[in-house]
């Protein structure tokens, strides 16, 4: 059977392109195995510690006039395999009751501590989890509340995320209705694919049908901005399977879509990525898979928001807000930037109930950057939506980028990775392909490469660490990062 047009498009495209690791390796760039499976990170430890307590005093300082308000809702009917975030499954409505419940002191005991009143919160994100676990009812008591406390600003973004399978039938919709009622004005539903055998193997418990239910249901109850998030790079996935979940996508036109490339951290992708290698598409394949959504979502009038994945319609594009904006972060996990300090909520719930229980904050850990570390991030958040220009770098640190990234721009453009003529500096089309491995290099020295010194001074991790390579496994540093270092202070 011959290919269709859309994927010999793309290895033409793969063709002229020309670089691979061992390349990007030659020009120069750090690039460590299995790399292109994880997308860059900015961690939040690498700042110098702080003390917990001194925050919220070290806050009282300064005045913030505006922030924005993320709220964690970890619980989800069922555990996608894949899964890497903090979620609890199958909870009857009274445990959630109780986590409303607990969120609500959480803020009560952050407006003792700092004047929140007076910040102006500009957007409210729900992430989880499944924000839509709750229900209609859990909703308006949740959104009521946090109005009734903060000073919310009626025009601003307000995201929830959500999964097909809680947005059908009339709980569904009464769901729908409660958070288009309580001025939600964007949804983020994870769909992952529409091929109903692929859906069963992760265990996501809905099917194609129900993605597309949603949708439409979404519509009908009011919303007009909506991302769909799909995944690649999902076991036995072909190149024909990807190209009808973007042609799903082309039919539907949500304003956004968000393509998630697989990361290997679940222990049950871990083992299956482990035992059974092949049935994994390959990194050529992934990078076709690039290739093939940019060309074809660029053809139904899409352009790429934030590289390498993040999809949108010119109408629904957005200006990236600075790194640093100031953000307030409820539930566990969730984090906060505050007047340059930047704190984590513990992620287990009963350790994070307990703590509030006990009428205290339950942050597990707090870091300043340096200038140079906002520098970089900034770098990095502007870069990925094409919005990194000299003047304005200059304008907003007083610094020279060549000052202070020269030596990384010149890799990356001689790697063909960037194009840096003039005032603006933008990712190539390569860049976008191979972006995690370019953006990577802002903080590769000064983080990533202390951090493989500390671990492999280690005799535990090195010997982890080692057998993940000899394995062959692309679980990499994040994982370690996550499972094994915590909060490593560098
Ligand atoms: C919090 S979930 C979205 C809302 C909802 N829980 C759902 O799954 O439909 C955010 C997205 O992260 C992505 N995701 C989760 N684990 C991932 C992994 N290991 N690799 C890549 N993407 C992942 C999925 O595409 C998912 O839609
Ligand atoms: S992907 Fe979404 S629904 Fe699945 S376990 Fe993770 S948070 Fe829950």
């Amino acid at each position: 059977m011959s290919e269709s047009a859309l994927i010999q498009q793309a290895r033409e495209i793969r063709q002229r392109l020309a670089i691979n690791s061992e390349l990007l390796r030659k020009k120069g760039l750090i690039i460590e195995d299995g790399e292109s499976r994880h997308k860059y990170e900015i961690y939040l430890s690498a700042g110098s510690p702080i003390n917990v307590r001194k925050i919220y005093s070290a806050h009282n300082r300064r005045e913030i006039k505006e922030a924005d308000l993320y709220v964690h809702l970890p619980f989800c009917a069922y555990k996608c395999f894949f899964c890497c975030y903090y979620s609890i499954v199958g909870q009857p409505k009274v445990a959630v009751d109780k986590y409303i419940n607990t969120v609500k002191k959480e803020l009560d005991l952050l407006i003792k501590t700092f004047p929140l009143k007076n910040i102006a919160i500009t957007s409210i994100y729900f992430g989880g989890g499944t924000p839509t676990y709750l229900a209609d009812d859990q909703i308006n008591e949740l959104i009521g509340f946090l109005r009734s406390k903060l000073h919310i600003l009626p025009d601003g973004n307000f995201t929830c995320e959500t999964s097909p399978d809680t947005m059908v039938g009339s709980i569904g919709k009464e769901r729908l209705k409660a958070l288009f009622e309580n001025k939600v004005n964007r949804l983020s539903m994870g769909a992952q694919t529409f091929n109903d055998i692929k859906l069963k193997l992760i265990n996501r418990c809905y099917n194609s049908q129900t993605v597309i239910s949603a949708y439409k249901n979404a519509l009908q109850a009011g919303f007009s901005n909506i991302n769909i998030d799909l995944m690649f790079g999902l076991p036995d996935q072909t190149l024909e399977q990807w190209e009808y979940d973007l042609g799903m996508i082309t039919e539907l036109k949500p304003g956004w879509t968000q393509l998630y490339h697989l990361t290997i951290q679940s222990p049950r992708m871990h083992k299956m990525f482990t035992e059974e290698h092949n049935r994994f598409p390959s990194e050529e394949d992934i990078i076709l898979m690039r290739i093939m959504a940019i060309e074809e979502l660029k053809k139904h009038g899409y352009r790429v928001e934030r590289a390498p994945d993040l999809f949108a319609l010119p109408s629904k594009s957005e200006d990236t807000p600075p790194f640093y904006r100031e953000k307030l972060g409820l539930g566990p996990s969730a984090w906060s930037s505050l007047n340059g300090l930047w704190h984590s909520n513990y992620p287990e719930l009963k350790r994070y109930t307990a703590l509030i229980e006990k009428g205290r904050l339950p942050i597990s850990f707090a870091t300043k950057y340096s200038k140079r570390h906002i520098m970089e991030r900034e770098a990095i958040y502007k870069l990925r939506s094409s919005q990194l220009s000299r003047s304005s770098f200059k304008a907003e640190f007083g610094v020279d980028i060549e000052k202070a990234f020269g030596k990384i721009l010149r890799k990356l453009s001689s790697a063909g990775l960037i194009n840096d003529d003039g005032d603006s500096i933008a990712l190539t089309y390569a860049g976008i392909i191979f972006a995690s491995e370019a953006l990577k290099q802002f903080f590769h020295l000064d983080y990533y490469e202390k951090l493989k010194k500390k671990i492999l001074n280690n005799k535990t991790l090195k010997k982890f660490y080692l057998a993940q390579k000899d394995n062959k496994l692309v679980i990499g540093f994040s994982y370690l990062l996550r499972k094994l270092l915590g909060r490593l202070s560098l």
